[in-house]
């Protein structure tokens, strides 16, 4: 079981902050997760292959390295993961984006899956799976699970706050997926939200509370 990587350069810590803010309107909250997102699509792609191809510059013919065909898949947990979405893209812009629609039944708090669909060619990709909240892991190791009925190359999970509730369970669940963080928060509370957390991710990005 691989531990999870907690990307914690100061740029990210710095944007985290500002979406934990409850004065943090929609429209900037939404802009900080997706900055937020590029900045760790950084770190979850630090293990691309390379290989070596020949270009000319203005002065002379040289050697230099390109992503190795390896294809990328990008699938957001509806709704709140769509808005880490754009900022991967940025980075990534050939990756193909499927789409995974779960939501937290407020009462028990475990997960129900609406809608599910992926790239035709997913077992030829290495999935990235983003969602900015890590809470009980419910809707994340269901994501997994249907990903992982496509056979994926390789499966990562992406969130911006995770609870250690969370990372036990998706790791117990799935120690084959490396799971990246900006933040191991401290607990969940009585209703199974994140402590200190951000609140509704969802709500916050769409406005919708
Ligand atoms: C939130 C969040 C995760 C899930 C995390 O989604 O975006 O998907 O809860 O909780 P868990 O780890 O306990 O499963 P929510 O169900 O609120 O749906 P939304 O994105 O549509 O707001
Ligand atoms: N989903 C959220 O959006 N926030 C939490 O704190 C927990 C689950």
């Amino acid at each position: 079981m691989s531990k999870p990587i907690i990307t914690d350069h100061p740029l990210i810590q710095h944007k985290v902050t500002l979406i934990r803010d409850k004065n943090t309107p929609s429209k900037e909250f939404r802009e900080l997760v997706s900055e937020i997102a590029m900045l760790m699509c950084y770190e979850a792609t630090r293990d691309l292959p390379l290989k070596e191809i020949e270009i000319e510059t203005p002065m002379t013919v040289t050697k230099s390295k390109v992503i190795s065909g390896r294809k990328l898949a990008f699938v957001p947990i509806l709704r709140a993961g769509l808005g880490m979405c754009d900022g991967m893209l940025a980075l990534v812009p050939a990756a193909k984006v499927g789409h995974i629609g779960m939501y937290r039944d407020p009462e028990t708090h475990t997960p129900h899956e609406y809608y599910c669909k992926l790239p035709a060619d997913i077992e030829e990709r290495d999935v990235i799976l983003l969602d900015p909240m890590l809470a009980t892991g419910g809707s994340a190791i269901d994501a997994v699970n249907a990903l992982k009925k496509r056979s994926p190359r390789s499966i990562k999970f992406v969130c911006i706050i995770a609870a250690p509730e969370g990372i036990e369970a998706l790791s117990a669940a799935h120690p084959d997926v490396q799971i990246y963080a900006a933040s191991r928060d401290e607990r969940l509370n009585e209703n199974k939200y994140i402590l200190p957390g951000l609140g509704d991710a969802g709500d916050r990005i769409f406005g919708t509370k």
